[in-house]
């Protein structure tokens, strides 16, 4: 049987809605997750739910330990994770407030740790990650929005994902738009290398936060992130009561 887990970002640090049946505070090999997982009830179906940047939201990206969120996910039984996340628009399409599932990426992180295979090996793994994200958790998505009038997703996309927590430079942004990106975000690596190195299906709700750099003439504020954030993360609750809604 499926067990999912949606991972929150940055506007999502709680579930609203979520009825709470327990809450657990796993450790793993690679230490502890960023916050205790909630089990709940949401739409009637048994989900978990973890905030990537802890309760309360004050661990930055390239702090938050990955592998210790996915592997307490993985231990907990959930074979299926829906990452909430919070992006930056590149492309003309990308609009702030807009939701995006992605269906590729491109990782310009560094120093990250990324693998659970790098010691005490029997023999060297390379995961195939030739697709990124799960097709059928996407699909699931894609079905859910179209049943939400108000919500017009983008099912097309690949995810530039940079290291910060600093924003990028205007030169940056157009390096990242010649490699062919259409959002850029911080969080969805090393998150889907290292479900899909335990086997577990992995899909991003990106929503837009805000032009990215160098694609308006205002600089970026935290106010601007903040207002679409609140603006956008209610059509996000919406598609993932849809999902859910579908499933039972
Ligand atoms: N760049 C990188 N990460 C982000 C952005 C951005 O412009 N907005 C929200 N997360």
């Amino acid at each position: 049987m499926n067990k999912l887990a949606i991972i929150g970002g940055s506007g999502l640090t709680q579930l609203e809605g979520l009825e709470i049946i327990d809450q657990i505070s796993p450790t793993t090999p690679w230490g502890k997750p960023s916050a205790a997982i909630t089990v709940g009830k949401f739409n009637d179906i048994e989900i978990l739910f973890l905030p990537r940047h802890g309760d309360p939201h004050t661990i930055p990206p390239h702090k938050i330990n990955y592998r210790a969120n996915i592997q307490a996910l993985k231990d907990s039984g959930v074979n299926e994770i829906i990452a909430v996340n919070a992006v930056g628009g590149i492309t003309e399409k990308m609009t702030p407030c807009r939701i995006v599932v992605p269906n590729q990426l491109i990782d310009y992180t560094h120093s990250r740790a990324d693998t659970f295979h790098e010691e005490d090996l029997e023999k060297v793994v390379h995961i195939d990650f030739t697709e990124p994200y799960s097709e059928t958790l996407r699909d699931e998505l894609i079905m859910a929005a179209e049943s939400v009038d108000s919500i017009d997703i983008c099912k097309i996309a690949i995810y530039a994902v940079t290291q910060g927590p600093r924003l990028e430079t205007t030169a940056e942004i157009r390096r990242l738009e010649k490699d062919g990106c259409d959002i850029v975000g911080m969080t969805s690596m090393p998150e889907a290398s290292l479900a899909r190195e335990l086997e577990m299906e992995y899909a991003c709700c990106s929503l837009v936060v805000n032009w990215a750099a160098g694609k308006t003439d205002e600089i970026i504020t935290m106010e601007v992130i903040e207002n679409n954030l609140k603006e956008g993360m209610g059509n996000v609750m919406s598609l993932l009561t849809a999902m859910l809604h579908n499933r039972r």
